[in-house]
């Protein structure tokens, strides 16, 4: 089966990308990306392709070339799935925030209304690809929604889960470690896999496109996710007892990530992991092994949370404790906000943790980001509900240059690895800054010695 039409349900950080490289990458597919966001849905739209509402390296120009000529965004959803032989999900599916597996499961209920959106709209048979991180047999729902709907069309239902980082996500797509999809093992179920299969073909070698059952293909999706975290956290355990005993953490990264049973890669201790994914998925894994009655699997990867939590939490009262256990009135000039370097999304940032805390000490914060707005810092914010918005707002201070973020500072803290924070002129801001003049390197990438020549008193992350 050759597909002309693809349409993908989101325009996020996954559909966006994804389907802009696909566009790119096979110029015979119509490829239309729909939203209910309407304003998001314009940005993309924006002629300046630099106005497009997610900032990835490399993504703009993929957009500039494929724009208008394949691939489409639009607000039209139903026009689209009714064009599309293939339909991508990739809308967001947050942890449940009400009612039963409240903090811990995912809420479905977008996913369910596209599947009856679907089954609303199409009149000839499709091809249903789960794009989103879901729980395992999520794809059973969605096909029981659209095979009751009685009109003959048949759907197939792949899980095509995405392993792109943000900040790599184009060359993720392009260069891929592999790809995987689950499908049904019935000949119709093996169809739509080879339909998939071929279209990643045109891109990518078939030996790396890896194909199996839809369940497995779930499972994996969360599972590698546990693991990237869970190395994480196991790193940033070990960064205290580093703190504790004189080791330093990044050699101890080193000695082990030379194992090459274990490898050097997700070993940088730090602030603590955000995004939307890594607590995300775990969460849903807890709630999964819990619902099974696996309460000592349950347990286990919970604890990658909790280390998470504890790591961000440390680090805050750090802060506090080493500008002689108070911050009130003091200001502290935050470096970075978004929860990875090279992306603006902020999405359970650790910044916006560590804030929270400072702000309950009646911290004065000034924050810079190169790519994350005002905006969004103070919806992040609000959005915990620890204090008023106004509160917020008079306490944090969002500015446009690293150095009026330091200008009276009593301490830097860093807390994204943006590379241009090496950069700057540190004996300038020195001169700025309250003395003693502090850096909390939540990263471990500024110069430590360097700066402890100018004058500094540097705390840094597993040192
Ligand atoms: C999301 C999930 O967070 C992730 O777990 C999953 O793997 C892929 O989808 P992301 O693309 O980063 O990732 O989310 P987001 O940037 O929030 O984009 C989702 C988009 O779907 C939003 O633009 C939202 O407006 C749109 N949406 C949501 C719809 O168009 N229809 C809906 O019913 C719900
Ligand atoms: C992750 C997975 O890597 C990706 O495969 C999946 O599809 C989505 O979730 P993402 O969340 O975009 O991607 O970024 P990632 O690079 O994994 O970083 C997640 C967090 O871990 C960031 O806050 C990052 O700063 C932190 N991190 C990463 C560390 O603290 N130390 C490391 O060694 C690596």
């Amino acid at each position: 089966m050759k597909i002309k039409n693809i349409c993908c349900i989101g325009a996020g950080y996954v559909g966006g990308p994804t389907m802009a490289v696909i566009a790119l990458k096979c110029p015979e597919i119509k490829v239309t990306v729909v939203d209910l966001n309407k304003e998001r849905i314009a940005a993309w739209n924006d002629p300046d392709v630099n106005n497009i509402p997610i900032f990835e390296p490399g993504l703009s120009d993929v957009v500039a070339k494929a724009r208008n000529k394949n691939l489409f965004f639009s607000t039209d959803v139903d026009k689209a799935i009714r064009e599309a032989e293939m339909i991508f999900i990739s809308v967001n599916t947050p942890t449940k925030t009400y009612g039963s597996g409240k903090g811990y499961a995912a809420d479905l209920k977008y996913i369910e209304g596209c599947a009856r959106q679907i089954a609303k709209v199409a009149t000839d048979d499709k091809i249903i690809v789960e794009k989103s991180t879901l729980p395992v047999r999520t794809a059973e729902a969605i096909r029981d929604i659209l095979s009751n709907t009685g009109n003959g069309v048949n759907f197939q239902i792949l899980s095509n889960p995405e392993f792109l980082a943000e900040g790599s996500a184009v060359d993720n797509l392009l260069t891929p470690d592999r790809v995987l999809i689950g499908g049904d093992n019935s000949p119709k179920g093996q169809e739509a896999v080879q339909a998939l299969v071929d279209i990643y073909a045109n891109w990518i070698d078939r030996k790396k496109l890896l194909t199996t059952n839809v369940w497995s293909s779930e499972l994996s999706k969360l599972t590698a996710n546990a693991f990237l975290a869970q190395r994480i956290s196991s790193i940033n355990a070990m960064s205290e007892i580093c703190e504790q005993t004189g080791a330093d953490v990044t050699e101890v990264a080193r000695a082990i990530g030379s194992d090459s049973r274990i490898g050097p890669k997700f070993l940088k201790a730090s602030v603590g992991f955000g995004g939307s994914c890594f607590q995300k998925d775990i969460l849903n894994l807890v709630y999964i092994a819990r619902s099974y009655g696996l309460n000592e699997v349950a347990d286990y990867w919970e604890q990658v949370i909790i280390m998470n939590n504890h790591q961000r939490t440390r680090f805050a009262k750090n802060i506090v404790k080493t500008l002689y256990n108070t911050v009130s009135g003091k200001k502290i000039a935050f470096f970075g906000w978004a929860f990875k370097k090279d992306t603006n999304d902020t999405r359970e940032s650790a910044a916006i943790y560590v804030a929270d805390l400072l702000l309950e000490e009646q911290a004065q914060i000034s924050v810079y980001d190169p790519k994350v707005t005002a905006e969004q810092i103070y919806a992040d914010l609000d959005y915990l509900n620890t204090r008023s918005s106004e509160e917020n707002r008079r306490l944090v201070n969002v500015v446009q240059n690293p150095y009026e973020a330091a200008e009276g500072a009593h301490a830097i803290a860093v807390l994204t690895e943006w590379g241009e924070f090496r950069e700057y002129n540190y004996q300038d801001i020195y001169t700025k800054m309250q003395k003693p003049a502090f850096v909390f390197d939540g990263r471990s990438i500024l110069a430590a010695d360097r700066l402890k020549e100018i004058g500094y008193k540097m705390q840094v992350i597993g040192k």
